[in-house]
C-alpha cells in the first residue's frame, strides 16, 4: 500500500529555483506524482526541460500553450493537486496572490485550488524583510496559506541573512505531512527505537552490526505523519533527523536504555526496532589495544535487553511491540520472545531473504500479536511495512 498524491509544484523566478529539482525527486522517489508549473522568470534560470524529464509530465509555463489533451489546464490542475508547493516564492508571487492577481498559470493555478498551498519564500533579505511582504506573508497565513521559513546564511548576492531556500528535504518532508491526511494517532505518544548500537573495545575499535536504521526511522515517520507525538531513540545511522521527530542520538546499549527509559513512562506505544548489542567486551580498554601477535582474546560479557526491561515495566494501557530478526525458525522464535519479553506485537523478519532487512529500503515481515494473529506481508518499502504495523494496532484496539 504505497502512498498516491499529487503535487502540484509552482517554481517561480529566482536563482533559487535549481533547488525545486531535488524537490520534485524527492517527492517522486516517495511515489508522488508532481505536475510542474514554472513562471517565465523561472524559466529563465532552469529549462522546463530540466523538469520535464525529472517530473516525467509536461511542464506548464504559458497559459495560452497549446494543451496535449482538450482541457482548461489551471482548473485541471488546480482539481488535481492535493497540494500546491511553491519553490522558490519570489515577492513578486507572493505579493500576486495575496492581492488575487492571477495574470499566469501558477497564479491562476493557486487562485482556482481548494488544496491547500505551501510556499517557500527565498529572496534577498532586504527584501524579505520589506514591510510589504511581511504584510503579504501575514495577511496570506490569516486566511489559511502556510509558510516554510526561510534559512539563513550568505546569500546569492553574497549579503548576509534570513531569505536562503531551506534544504529541498526539509522542504519534501514538510510537504510530506502536509499531504497526509490519516491522523489516527494524533495525541498518541509513540517511542522508536532505531539503528545499531556500539559496544566500544577501545578508543579506536568497537563491536557495531549492519542496521542501518531505516526501518526504525520510516515507523517515526509515519507515526509522525498520522499525527504522534513522536520520540525516536536512534544509534549511530547516517540518516538525517526525520522533521518534527524529537530525536535522541545514542552509542551505546547502556546511552540507549537510559534514554528509553527516561521516555518510557511518558509513551503510549513502543516500538523497539534497533539492533542492540546483546554482548560488549568485559573490559574497556582506556588506551589502543597493540597488536602483540598471536591471538587476541576478546571476552565479552552479556548486555541489558532493554526490551525485557521495558517489557516488565510495561502498564496495561501502554503497547510494546518487538522486532525479531530471524535467520530460522521465524515464527516460532519470534513467538517465543512474545512471551519473553511481555510484548503485544512482535514484526518477524527473516534476515536470509535476499534485497529485504539490513540497509534496504524495502523488508518483508510477518506481525504476530500476542494472541497468536498472524499477519503475513509482501515484500514492501520501510515506510509501508510502517503503515501496516500501526493499521495492525490501530484495528486490533
Ligand atoms: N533487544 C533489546 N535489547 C537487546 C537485544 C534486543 O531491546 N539487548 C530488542 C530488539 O530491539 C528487538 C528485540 O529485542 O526489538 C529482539 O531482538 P533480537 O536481536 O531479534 O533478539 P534477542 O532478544 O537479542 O535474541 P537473539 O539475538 O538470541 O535472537
Amino acid at each position: 500500500m504505497e502512498f498516491k498524491r499529487n503535487v502540484v509544484l509552482g517554481v517561480s523566478g529566482g536563482i533559487a529555483a535549481y533547488k525545486a529539482l531535488d524537490v520534485v525527486s524527492a517527492l517522486r522517489k516517495k511515489g508522488i506524482n508532481v505536475d510542474v508549473i514554472m513562471t517565465e522568470h523561472a524559466a529563465k534560470f532552469v529549462t522546463p526541460l530540466t523538469f520535464q524529464s525529472l517530473s516525467a509530465n509536461s511542464v506548464i509555463v504559458d497559459m495560452f500553450d497549446e494543451p496535449k489533451v482538450w482541457e482548461i489546464q489551471h482548473i485541471s490542475l488546480a482539481k488535481k493537486a492535493d497540494l500546491i508547493l511553491v519553490v522558490p516564492a519570489t515577492a513578486n508571487i507572493i505579493g500576486k496572490v495575496a492581492n488575487g492577481i492571477a495574470d499566469d498559470m501558477l497564479s491562476t493555478t493557486i487562485m482556482a485550488s481548494k488544496a491547500p498551498v505551501l510556499f517557500a519564500p527565498a529572496m534577498n533579505t532586504v527584501m524579505y524583510v520589506n514591510p510589504i511582504v511581511q504584510q503579504n506573508i501575514e495577511r496570506l497565513k490569516s486566511i489559511g496559506y502556510e509558510f516554510i521559513e526561510p534559512a539563513s546564511g550568505i546569500l546569492a548576492c553574497g549579503d548576509e541573512g534570513k531569505g536562503k531556500l531551506p534544504d529541498p528535504k526539509l522542504i519534501t518532508e514538510i510537504a510530506l505531512t502536509k499531504l497526509y491526511t490519516n491522523k489516527d494517532l494524533y495525541g498518541k505518544r509513540i517511542l522508536v527505537t532505531a539503528g545499531p548500537t556500539n559496544a566500544p573495545i577501545d578508543p579506536v575499535r568497537f563491536i557495531c552490526n549492519h542496521s542501518s536504521g531505516k526501518m526504525g526511522y520510516s515507523i517515526a515517520e509515519v507515526a509522525r505523519d498520522r499525527g504522534a507525538e513522536v520520540v525516536l531513540v536512534s544509534g549511530p545511522t547516517n540518516l538525517d533527523i526525520p522533521y518534527g521527530v524529537k530525536v535522541i542520538r545514542v552509542n551505546t546499549n547502556s546511552e540507549m536504555l537510559n534514554a528509553v527509559l527516561d521516555n518510557f513512562d511518558n509513551s503510549d506505544i513502543v516500538i523497539k526496532c534497533a539492533a542492540v548489542a546483546d554482548y560488549k567486551p568485559e573490559s574497556y580498554s582506556e588506551i589502543k589495544i597493540k597488536k602483540a601477535g598471536g591471538i587476541l582474546d576478546l571476552r565479552l560479557i552479556q548486555d541489558t535487553d532493554i526490551l525485557f526491561e521495558l517489557g516488565r515495566r510495561k502498564t496495561d494501557k501502554q503497547i510494546l511491540v518487538g522486532f525479531a530478526a530471524e535467520s530460522n525458525d521465524l515464527i516460532e522464535n519470534a513467538k517465543t520472545k512474545i512471551v519473553k519479553k511481555n510484548l503485544d506485537y512482535i514484526v518477524a523478519n527473516d534476515i536470509m531473504l535476499k534485497d529485504t532487512g539490513f540497509g534496504s529500503d524495502y523488508n518483508k515481515v510477518s506481525i504476530i500479536s500476542k494472541d497468536g494473529e498472524i499477519v503475513n506481508l509482501d515484500k514492501m518499502s520501510k515506510r509501508a511495512v510502517g503503515e501496516e504495523i500501526f493499521n495492525t494496532i490501530v484495528k486490533r484496539r
